[in-house]
């Protein structure tokens, strides 16, 4: 199946023969929060910096709601959009209506991971196909109504984490899947 930037895909489910690796990135205070009234709680450059640094030249999948809030890169050629009602598919970007729909356009892409940017959503629909859960954790409490999903430890272990000491007190960890 050839997919070009502007098709609005249909909602089947899990595509098979899904490879390419999955992570989730998300910026968060201690308690998860990672969203008010569709912005993130924080605007400064190291957020940005900080997906830009994770996206690196792979696939994102974005929610709709996170992509009209405008706060997170989302690269032409290689975004993919989930929206049933969003009119007519950004210049660029490619949308489809499910998270399966959305993995299956992602995996044809020339890419090597396929990142997942949020919003909470977003994350719930993505966190049981994630290989690694990349994580800047800024250690001052923010105010918010959306959350980041707990993370099982049964299933997720911590890998790295790297505290940054410029500027707000953060640290940047990664988890991935045990099995
Ligand atoms: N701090 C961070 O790292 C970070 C990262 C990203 C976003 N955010 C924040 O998170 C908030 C937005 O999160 P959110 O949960 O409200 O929205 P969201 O996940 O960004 O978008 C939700 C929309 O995406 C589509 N969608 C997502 N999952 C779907 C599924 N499983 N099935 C069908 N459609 C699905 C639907 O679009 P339709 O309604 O069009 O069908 C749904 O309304 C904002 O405040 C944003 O700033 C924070």
């Amino acid at each position: 199946m050839i997919v070009q930037p502007n098709n609005h895909l249909g909602d089947s489910d899990d595509p098979r023969g899904h490879t390419k690796p999955i992570s989730l990135i998300a910026a968060m205070d201690e308690r998860r929060t990672i969203g008010l009234n569709n912005r993130l709680p924080w605007n400064t450059r190291w957020v940005y910096e900080f997906f830009e640094n994770n996206i690196n030249d792979n696939a994102v999948i974005v929610g709709r709601r996170t992509y009209e809030g405008k706060s997170i890169p989302v690269p032409a050629g290689k975004t993919v959009l989930i929206s049933n009602t969003i009119k007519s598919t950004p210049r660029g970007l490619f949308t489809a209506m499910s998270p399966g729909t959305a993995l299956a356009v992602a995996e044809k892409l020339p890419v090597q991971e396929i990142m997942v940017v949020g919003g909470q959503q977003t994350f719930e629909a993505f966190l049981d196909r994630a290989r690694t859960i990349r994580l800047l954790i800024i250690h001052e409490s923010a105010i918010g109504d959306r959350y980041f999903p707990k993370i099982d430890l049964r299933i997720f272990k911590l890998v790295s984490a790297e505290r940054l000491t410029s500027g707000t007190a953060r640290t940047s960890v990664i988890y991935a899947r045990k099995h």
